[in-house]
């Protein structure tokens, strides 16, 4: 595959080949995060940027190792040490990060369609969505598919059940996406008030009961209660909503024997997931977290390609 791209905004804009091609990229790269020192002279010279407006643990901690472990400098910029409290826009802030020629900004924001503001305006610099509000998270979703082809090989003909805040998941939309290129079935399941009402238009069946929505799944992707988006609580309690949508012990009893248990991080143990499940024999939550390393130098790896190629 001859990646092009200067910018990864998003999986919507990418075709089934482009994704295998990352993926078949991270598979090379996963191999040097096994070794005794994780570090090749890859991207030697070149410079990243994290811009977080948001809180990480993984998407940031990950693209850091990343850039690292390919030689890249690597500087992250926190939004509440920075000028920002001054009034400076982010644009403005991207602008003048963007003076100092870096060759890639990964960027996270509160608001859909930041990054690709910010892509449109900065003219040789590489933008990275590493999660826009509501929008998009297109490396937690290539992360989530080599998770499951690591496992089952082919995503063709597989069924996926995402489950729980579907409005506000950014992680749930850019899956919805990419297991669709890949072949895959997706049902997405939760309360009626966490189901945007044009939900259907992405081509997913819905549920709003657990055990019909993912009975004879291969995947249960379960998703945390977006808080920090919700103005006004969508159920009653968080009991109320961990008895009808968490994942228990019971319910995962009608699971199929083979079926694989997902969750983007980080976990609200005993709300959407029991404890026992997510570090159970099902659960692959860690492995995710691995594989978004790999994932990860190969979308820096081949965006600083594609720069090299375009010069
Ligand atoms: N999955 C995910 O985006 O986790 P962080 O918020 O910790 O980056």
């Amino acid at each position: 595959m001859k990646f092009t791209r200067k910018n990864i905004l998003g999986i919507a804009d990418l075709s089934r080949e482009e994704i295998e091609g990352i993926l078949e990229t991270a598979l090379m790269f996963s191999e040097v995060n096994t070794r005794a020192i994780k570090k090749v002279p890859t991207l030697r010279g070149r410079t990243v940027i994290n811009v977080f407006f948001e809180n990480s643990t993984r998407t940031r901690t990950s693209f850091e190792l990343a850039g690292k472990r390919l030689s890249a400098d690597v500087v992250n910029f926190t939004s509440s040490s920075s000028a920002l409290s001054k009034g400076e826009s982010l644009l403005d802030t991207a602008k003048n990060l963007a003076a100092m020629q870096p060759d890639i900004l990964v960027c996270r924001h509160s608001c859909a369609g930041a990054s690709h503001i910010l892509a449109r305006y900065l003219q040789s610099t590489s933008v990275i969505n590493a999660g826009d509000g509501s929008h998009e998270h297109p490396s937690q979703a290539l992360l989530d598919m080599m998770t499951v082809l690591k496992v089952r090989k082919k995503v063709d003909g597989l069924r996926v059940a995402i489950v729980g805040d579907i409005s506000h998941s950014r992680v749930a939309r850019s899956n919805i996406y990419c297991f669709q290129k890949m072949g895959a079935s997706v049902s997405v399941v939760g309360p009626a008030s966490m189901m945007p009402s044009a939900i259907k238009d992405l081509g997913v069946d819905v549920h709003y009961n657990l055990k019909q929505g993912i009975e004879g799944a291969d995947i249960i992707m379960m998703l945390r209660i977006q808080m920090e988006r919700i103005k006004q609580s969508p159920f009653p309690s968080l009991r109320e909503y961990s008895r009808y949508f968490g994942l228990n012990l019971e319910t995962i009893k009608t699971l199929k024997k083979d079926a694989l248990i997902m969750h983007p991080g980080p976990v609200n143990r005993g709300v959407e997931i029991d404890p026992g499940i997510a570090d159970g024999p099902y659960s692959v939550i860690l492995d995710q977290v691995t594989n978004g390393v790999a994932v990860r130098m190969a979308l820096l790896y081949l965006l600083s390609n594609a720069q090299s190629m375009n010069l």
